[in-house]
């Protein structure tokens, strides 16, 4: 074992067998919030495919949390029982089972009323939100630790919130979003106060063996907006909620952002907050390279890599990624014959 992407990262008493993770990646393919045959096939197909941790889509921790009415929520045990098959599949793939627990606040698309933490719109062609009342937005972090709950029943070993892509979290976190004059608007430490809330209960929440992910977009790619520096800021309080990973994305909350993607755009972030931070980051992003991956990991960039739609076209890239670097993989017995 020579490769830095194949060998183990453990997180807290969790070890992952490699740094390949699979993104979270809306299916749009839920009915009234409850996985289906498609999740398992999917999120089963990338276990199989030599993935080290499965990341579930983002799943709305309320119904109104999520992105459209096709995406997975996590509030009822209907929900929570269709996930039961998928974690347990994952498991026996030797791949680690986690889900990101979102919430859309004025970015959602689904039939229903919009809020946020102020009464504007991402976009024309946005629904505009209502601005929580104080009391509602303290509420919100017992919404998410219900939903925690329910995921650990269903047996994920980690969840991951979502702060990223200019939903509610990165809503409040961001003075483009943000314009309230509570204790949740204003200066940066407002600004953070419902994400660090959020962080505190679930860390609270979570078995203390098992890890909590946290994504967020690292800057708003927008004059004013959220930023590295601000982001650095938010990943030193995570720490100290006892956050334990930080995946690093960028974008989303500024409709009209011209953002500069390119091969691993998203890599100097990750690595930034890796250095000053001093806590474990996932590098995403366009990353679609054995390795490229690998000299991420080998040059101390990040601890992880995720893949999104890589995945998708290729299920078995981790696998094929192990022989490019030289790694003899363990194949499922099924299929040993397709490779030796
Ligand atoms: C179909 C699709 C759905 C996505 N859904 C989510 C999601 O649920 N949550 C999230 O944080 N990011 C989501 N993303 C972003 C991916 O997780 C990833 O960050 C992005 O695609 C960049 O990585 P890539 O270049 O490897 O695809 C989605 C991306 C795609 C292509």
């Amino acid at each position: 074992m020579t490769s830095r992407l194949f060998s183990p990262l453990q997180i807290r008493k969790t070890i992952l067998k490699n740094r390949i993770m699979m993104a979270p990646m809306c299916q749009y393919s839920a009915h009234n919030g409850v996985a289906q045959d498609w999740h398992l096939v999917h999120l089963g197909a990338r276990a199989s495919g030599g993935a080290g941790l499965i990341i579930v889509e983002a799943t709305g921790v309320v119904m109104e949390g999520r992105i459209s009415n096709h995406c997975l929520a996590l509030e009822n045990q209907a929900q929570r029982d269709a996930f039961k098959k998928i974690t347990h599949f994952i498991k026996s793939q030797n791949s680690i089972p986690a889900i990101q627990l979102a919430h859309s606040g004025r970015k959602g698309e689904g039939d229903w009323d919009l809020y946020g933490p102020s009464a504007v719109a991402f976009s024309d062609k946005y629904k505009t939100p209502r601005a929580l009342e104080t009391h509602e937005v303290y509420a919100l972090a017992d919404k998410f630790v219900h939903s925690a709950k329910l995921a650990l029943e269903a047996g994920f070993e980690i969840i991951e919130v979502h702060m990223a892509h200019g939903y509610l979290m990165h809503q409040f976190l961001s003075p483009l979003s943000n314009f309230r004059t509570d204790e949740f608007g204003g200066s940066l430490e407002n600004r953070m106060r419902l994400p660090l809330l959020v962080a505190k209960a679930l860390r609270d929440f979570w078995p203390q063996d098992k890890a909590v992910f946290v994504r967020i977009s690292a800057t708003d790619w927008t004059d004013g907006g959220w930023d590295l520096d601000q982001s650095i800021i938010l990943c030193r309080e995570l720490k100290n909620c006892g956050i334990d990973f930080i995946d690093v994305s960028t974008g989303g909350n500024v409709a009209k952002a011209t953002i500069p993607s390119s091969p691993g755009y998203q890599v100097p972030f990750a690595e930034k907050i890796k250095n000053e931070v001093g806590i474990l980051t996932g590098a995403v992003g366009q990353i679609t390279e054995a390795e490229q991956a690998e000299k991420i990991l080998s040059d101390d960039k990040a601890d992880a890599i995720l893949l999104g739609r890589v995945l998708l076209r290729e299920p078995y890239w981790p696998i094929n990624a192990a022989f490019t670097l030289g790694e003899k993989p363990d194949i499922q017995k099924q299929y040993e014959r397709g490779y030796y």
